[in-house]
């Protein structure tokens, strides 16, 4: 059965940009997820079809109502029930919820469907969240104009990870952060580029020596540039031959650097 998405949002046609393209277009078009859209506006009781409302004790923006989005989310339930959902959450994307990783895509993916809630202007009420959210999830630590980039964000990522989305099905492994390291460097043709060479392993032809050098470079990039996530992977247990690879990427390193400083002077 494919996962269900139920987006609850005031700009559906945003979510062309993944429905309609790319790995994500392709997915949809294969039936590897489903989803649907619900507009709040489409919950209103009035002729101006109004979602949101000054804020209570004042400040800038306007606050989106709470009963056009309850109505929007149980919706959206009903028809991940009738589309054979068993495991559903309610997720709210705003700046406030836990911070999107590849530990929570994967938790995610263990469920069969999720309804989020895409809000704009200040936020929602409050009383919607504590009613109708099991969990808020942010992209980052900054603020967008709403919640359809993030939704859409977290729907890639999740996709990306669904088996048989990706041709390669050793794809979606070899991604950055799903073994606790960043990605390693890639390389096409032309084989001298501006004058600089692809590594000379990677034309070798030898997929031990390859796969070897791949992983030096992405414990060494690690080291490098995200040296809390290599103190993560260090901690989970790196292998002798993982360590061996890192030790000598630093050997490396600081031999290169010693030489460039010792032209400088
Ligand atoms: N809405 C606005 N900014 C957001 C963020 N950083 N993450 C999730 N939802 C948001």
């Amino acid at each position: 059965m494919a996962f269900e998405f139920d987006v609850i949002t005031l700009f559906p046609d945003m979510f062309d940009a993944i429905t309609k393209h790319g790995v994500t277009g392709r997915a949809k078009e294969n039936e590897f997820y489903g989803l649907y859209t619900w507009n709040p506006r489409d919950f209103t009781e009035n002729v101006y079809r109004t979602v949101d409302d000054r804020p209570y004790g004042g400040g800038p923006g306007m606050v989106m109502l709470a009963d056009p989005l309850e109505k929007a989310v149980t919706a959206a339930k009903l028809r991940q029930t009738a589309s054979g959902v068993s495991e559903m959450k309610v997720i709210y994307l705003s700046p406030q919820g836990r911070l999107l990783d590849h530990e929570l895509v994967k938790e995610l993916g263990q469920l069969s469907g999720l309804v989020l809630i895409s809000g704009r202007y200040e936020g929602v009420d409050d009383r919607l969240i504590k009613r109708q959210v099991d969990e808020e999830v942010s992209i980052g630590e900054y603020v967008l104009s709403g919640g359809e980039l993030p939704a859409m964000v977290l729907i890639d990522s999740m996709v990306r990870q669904m088996p048989g989305v990706l041709g390669d099905p050793e794809s979606a492994n070899q991604d950055s952060f799903v073994n606790g390291l960043l990605d390693f460097p890639h390389y096409t043709r032309p084989k001298v580029y501006q004058g600089d060479i692809v590594p000379e392993v990677l034309m070798s032809g030898d997929p031990v020596r390859i796969n070897r050098w791949r992983l030096q470079q992405a414990l060494g990039r690690t080291w490098l540039r995200r040296p809390d996530l290599l103190a993560l992977r260090i901690k989970r247990g790196m292998t002798a031959e993982e360590n061996k690879l890192l030790e000598e990427f630093k050997k490396a390193y600081k031999a290169n650097q010693n030489k460039m400083n010792q032209g400088k002077e």
